[in-house]
């Protein structure tokens, strides 16, 4: 087992990271003070994994798990209300733990209920997809989705405790796979080209998921997020970072209202965008630029944009992006592999030719 520590203070956390971790009950021991644990999970996970969570959690506290449905849709207040409402009929007091089991929207879901429940209570992220592993569950970001916009209802609350259990990723299908390997190469790109180096030469090992592979990528991503997060934890500047292509992909999957693409496939093609806009502004040379591409199609992802959104639509949705300041949309942008930055020093023309070239 490999553990990287997220320094910030009394909530410094440790992630573990290793093969069979979720049935380990000593690795939860020192994390629940109360006497009851509630689990939270869904439809998918809970047949895989909750069992042996549930057996590993026993010897400890009372267990009580709630399983939701699958799926994006349901990360909504509503869920919320629901999970608490269950919870005060238990009862459960302000000691009780939170174990998020699942991906990334379990993971929101459950860390949102455990920041508002009893106005915040203790949670541990157990994360089951490569997502999950590498981004969601580490930063404390915590949130529900609201009809006029993704995210927008959350809080900053950081767990107790990571459990990345590598051999949970062994039932995740391909495509959600691939999706998570897009953010494992953002990592590369944006602060670590050594990691980038490592990922252009065992790409084809990562996506035969060799357990010492996955685990390698899985400890190299959390240590790079975890140096960004005690950096910045409520990303008052350099976390930002973190967002690198995600503003041309939050487009794209707002564009495709939330349909046809998954998150990190949108980050992937957003990551060539600003791979294409970080040249255009003189930062990246253009040698460079064309490594991002044939890593990004070894890992099964898009590299451009859906021909079915044009530039006008595009450039509306970046403008109402969380990012924007005065008008004028943020991007994140290399300055070379392994370095970046954020900045709103461009002119218009640089945005429109970069858009062009992707969308004619
Ligand atoms: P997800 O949680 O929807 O999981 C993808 C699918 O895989 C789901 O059907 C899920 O049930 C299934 N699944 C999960 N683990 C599995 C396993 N081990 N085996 C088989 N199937 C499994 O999607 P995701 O990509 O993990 O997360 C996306 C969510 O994360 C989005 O809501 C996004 O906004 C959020 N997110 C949050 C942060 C943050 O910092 N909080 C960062 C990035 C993304
Ligand atoms: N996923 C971006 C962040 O946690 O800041």
């Amino acid at each position: 087992m490999k553990t990287v520590h997220v320094e910030l203070g009394e909530r410094s956390y440790p992630i573990h990271i290793g093969a069979g971790l979720l049935g380990n009950t000593e690795l939860y021991k020192s994390h629940i003070k109360g006497a009851k644990v509630v689990i939270i999970t869904n439809e998918t996970v809970a047949p895989l994994y909750l069992e042996e969570v549930k057996t590993a959690l026993a010897p400890v506290a009372e267990v009580h798990p709630f399983v939701l449905q699958d799926g994006e849709s349901h990360k909504r207040l509503s869920t919320v209300e629901s999970i608490a409402g269950n919870m005060l009929s238990v009862p459960c007091d302000r000691k009780t733990t939170v174990v998020a089991l699942g991906g990334g929207v379990v993971g929101d879901i459950a860390g949102f209920t455990a920041a508002c429940y009893q106005r915040g209570i203790r949670f541990i992220q157990i994360p089951t997809t490569l997502l999950a592993q590498v981004d969601s569950s580490v930063g404390g970001k915590t949130g529900v989705n609201h009809s006029l916009g993704k995210n927008m209802i959350g809080a900053f609350h950081q767990p107790v405790c990571v459990i990345a259990d590598s051999e949970t990723l062994t039932s995740l299908p391909e495509r959600e796979f691939c999706a998570g390997l897009a953010e494992v190469i953002k990592y590369g790109l944006i602060r670590d080209r050594e990691f980038f180096e490592w990922l252009e030469g065992n790409i084809e090992s990562l996506l035969q998921r060799d357990p010492n592979a996955v685990a390698y990528a899985v400890e190299q991503s959390c240590q790079n997020k975890a140096t960004v997060v005690a950096e910045d934890e409520t990303e008052a500047g350099i976390r930002a970072i973190l967002n690198f292509g995600h503003t041309f992909g939050h487009a794209i999957e707002t564009g495709l209202n939330y349909k046809d693409w998954l998150h990190g496939e949108a980050v992937a093609a957003g990551m060539v965008m600003a791979g294409e806009l970080s040249v255009r502004l003189g930062l990246l040379s253009n040698q460079e630029n064309q490594r991002i591409k044939p890593l990004l199609i070894k890992s099964k992802l898009p590299t451009s944009p859906p021909g079915n959104i044009d530039a006008k639509e595009f450039k509306s949705i970046m403008a109402v992006d969380k990012k924007a300041e005065a008008g004028k949309v943020k991007f994140i942008v290399l300055n070379q592999l392994g370095d970046a930055q954020v900045t709103s020093d461009y002119v218009d023309e640089i945005l429109d030719s970069t858009l062009a070239s992707f969308l004619g």
